[in-house]
């Protein structure tokens, strides 16, 4: 334990006065009768989660939430940086908003999360788009009241990044996006340096929540009816390592299990290098845990495993698989995989079909390797053209498609335990999820959201199965 590390409770005594003089400010500044904020959130659940709690502040400094710009006081984007995808993304959707900004001069355009945190983009923005007034980095997000009201109030231009990444800030308000599924963060950061990835330079250092403030938002969710909660962190596996006495994931996730209710728990991402048989068997012997595991791999080669800095080779990955297999009946394996790590060959790539084959994944999330300034691989050799990389990536999805429809294929008949998770469109067609992670689409009543049923596989899809609620 590193003395840096450690968590403070401190935003009602440092935060909370600032959102009383926003909603004062506010009043003479909004253009409808409430002040209206755009939030939008790109990225990963870590991201969401911090939009929500984004939101909960604004909501206690009087704002409402519309879903299109055109009316707002107050314009956020929630970047993520991991794909240059992603970073154009937001690049276009800044720039669009232009002309929305000189026909309501007053309107504060902000821009905050991961890409934020990289020195060089938060130059660009600064140079190329004069009309975004407030900015800030993943750290900065418990100081958002003081940077929005120093922002509304001085007019100026407000840019804050870098800041402290060691501590754990709690008592920040949250607004959570849904009543049915919720996410619950357990940890922040990332300290192992995968070499294809910018989320330790732009979330910081790996740092715990503490257990028993866990274990308090787990139990006030459950009793407001949520049914489906996922616990983030993006190595759950390392969870309370800086922590004084801290518990191990396993412990933890059979706490959280302990309490009572009709739910289900869910955790990601497992970082393989750490996935325990410890783990394994707590899934296995609990009764809230779903029976799903996501486990990125990356790549089916151990040479390429070795250039991405994951420590744990194929051999490993399968083992920790088969474990799983043979302890938790059914257990639905889904993963995330890298096509065109700098330096891969065609031999390696088949590899990773023959992993994907091997383990009958339900769902994968492929991904083209895109560079990341200031990532050790970005400046690896990589010989192999886009158009070759976007070749393989398509033989994977076909490969993919094939193993999921199968698997969908097989569940027809079955009866499965769904949760209802919402409407889809109108007609009475309702969404709902399985343990393993499976889309269902059922007929039903609207009331039954947030409720589980029990549903017959009548039709499967390549990737969701139809069904009838009995
Ligand atoms: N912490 C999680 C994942 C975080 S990022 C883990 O270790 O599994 C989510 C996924 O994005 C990664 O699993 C990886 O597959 C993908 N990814 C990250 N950096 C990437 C890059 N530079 N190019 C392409 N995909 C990337
Ligand atoms: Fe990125 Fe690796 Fe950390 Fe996941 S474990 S966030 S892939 S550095
Ligand atoms: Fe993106 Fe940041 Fe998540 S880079 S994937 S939003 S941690």
């Amino acid at each position: 334990m590193t003395e840096k590390f450690g968590t403070l409770n401190d935003f009602d005594e440092s935060q909370r006065e600032y959102l009383n003089l926003i909603y004062e400010v506010m009043e003479s500044r909004k253009r409808g009768e409430k002040p209206v904020a755009f939030i939008r959130t790109y990225g990963c659940q870590q991201n969401v989660a911090d939009g929500e709690r984004i939101k909960g502040m604004l909501s206690e400094a009087g704002f409402v939430f519309e879903d299109k710009p055109d009316n707002a006081d107050f314009i956020l984007f929630n970047t993520c940086a991991v794909r240059e995808h992603a970073e154009d993304r937001i690049f276009g959707n800044v720039g669009a908003l232009k002309n929305l900004k000189a026909k309501h001069p007053r309107t504060l355009i902000a821009l905050c999360g991961c890409m934020m945190e990289q020195k060089h983009i938060a130059e660009r923005i600064y140079k190329s788009f004069p009309y975004v007034g407030l900015v800030f980095g993943t750290h900065a997000l418990h100081q958002f009241p003081e940077l929005l009201y120093r922002s509304i109030t001085t007019g100026k231009r407000v840019y804050l990044r870098d800041n402290d990444d060691s501590l754990v800030h709690e008592g920040v308000p949250i607004k959570r996006d849904g009543s049915v599924k919720g996410w619950l963060p357990i940890m922040y950061g990332c300290d192992n340096f995968c070499t294809y990835c910018i989320v330790p330079y732009v979330r910081g250092r790996e740092r715990s929540r503490e257990k028993d403030i866990i274990l308090s938002e787990a139990r006030e969710m459950i009793d407001s009816g949520y049914k489906d909660i996922t616990l983030l962190g993006q190595n759950v596996n390392s969870y309370g390592k800086n922590l004084k006495n801290g518990v191990s994931f396993a412990k933890l996730i059979r706490e959280i299990d302990d309490i009572e209710g009709d739910y289900w728990l869910r955790f990601m991402t497992s970082h393989p290098k750490d996935c325990t048989r410890e783990l394994i068997d707590t899934i296995a012997q609990s009764k809230h845990i779903s029976k799903h595991l996501h486990l990125p791999f990356q790549s089916g080669s151990s040479r390429i495993l070795k250039a991405m800095n994951r420590h744990y080779d194929r051999e490993k990955y399968l083992d920790i698989v088969n474990y799983a297999k043979s302890k938790i009946p059914d257990v639905s394996l889904t993963s995330d995989v890298i096509v065109g790590f700098p330096g891969e060959t065609y031999e390696d790539f088949k590899e990773t079909l023959s992993l994907i084959r091997e383990v009958g994944f339900t769902s994968l999330f492929t991904f083209i390797y895109s560079p990341r300034v200031g990532t050790p691989a970005a400046s690896m050799p990589d010989p192999i053209s886009a158009e070759v990389k976007l070749k393989w990536f398509q033989e994977l999805l076909d490969v993919q498609e094939e193993i999921a429809s199968k698997r969908c294929a097989s569940m027809v008949g079955t009866t499965q335990r769904v949760l209802i998770e919402g409407e889809k469109g109108k007609n009475n067609i309702l969404n709902a999820r399985t343990s393993g992670n499976i889309i269902v689409e059922a007929e039903g009543s609207p009331e039954l959201v947030g409720t589980f049923q029990n549903v017959e596989v009548t039709k499967a899809g390549n990737w969701i199965l139809k069904g009838k609620i009995i």
